[in-house]
């Protein structure tokens, strides 16, 4: 099997899923909880298959970058912490090279205070992100996604939603 192929089904992430689950300071059940990891996860694979992006640094991201939560307000800083913990996790519980493990690292980090971004694997983690604002009721927003397929899942979220919402 491919590493590719391996990122995308293989159960290697599977024990850095219990820690982060385990060591998580909220609530599992929140909105920025396990539900929400999986559905950053599926998003961002799916936007990664169009687009060439990393698939296990989309993996890694949906996994960490809000593992390091301490509430589910603001909490600014949360992306750093998230940074900082996941380099004492590679070794252990996934290896990266320096160049993937920086991209990893820098997508968790700025998340939440940057928008835009060139690079492919950042672009599809952030828009795997943003693509999961309808849990809380927001609508995405094109002006600050980063792939064409986010922008095209974007649209359909928005239909869904804006239907949804007529026919009620
Ligand atoms: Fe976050
Ligand atoms: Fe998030």
């Amino acid at each position: 099997m491919s590493n590719k192929q391996a990122a995308e089904d293989g159960d290697e992430l599977r024990a850095l899923q219990q820690l982060v689950t385990l060591r998580f300071a909220g609530d599992v059940q929140s909105i920025h909880g396990i539900a929400h990891w999986r559905r950053v996860e599926q998003n961002g694979l799916e936007i990664a298959r169009h687009s060439g992006a990393d698939l296990l640094v989309v993996r890694l991201f949906a996994w960490l970058h809000d593992s390091r939560r301490l509430n589910d307000n603001e909490d600014h800083g949360h992306g750093a912490r998230a940074a900082a913990w996941l380099t004492e996790l590679h070794g252990e519980y996934f290896v990266l090279d320096a160049g993937r493990l920086a991209t990893l690292c820098y997508a968790c980090e700025w998340h939440t205070d940057r928008t835009s971004t060139e690079d492919a694997t950042v672009g599809a983690c952030w828009d795997a992100d943003r693509l999961d604002l309808p849990r809380v009721g927001t609508l995405p927003d094109e002006a600050y996604l980063n792939t064409a397929h986010g922008k095209l899942l974007s649209r359909h979220i928005r239909h869904r939603m804006t239907q949804g919402h007529r026919s009620r």
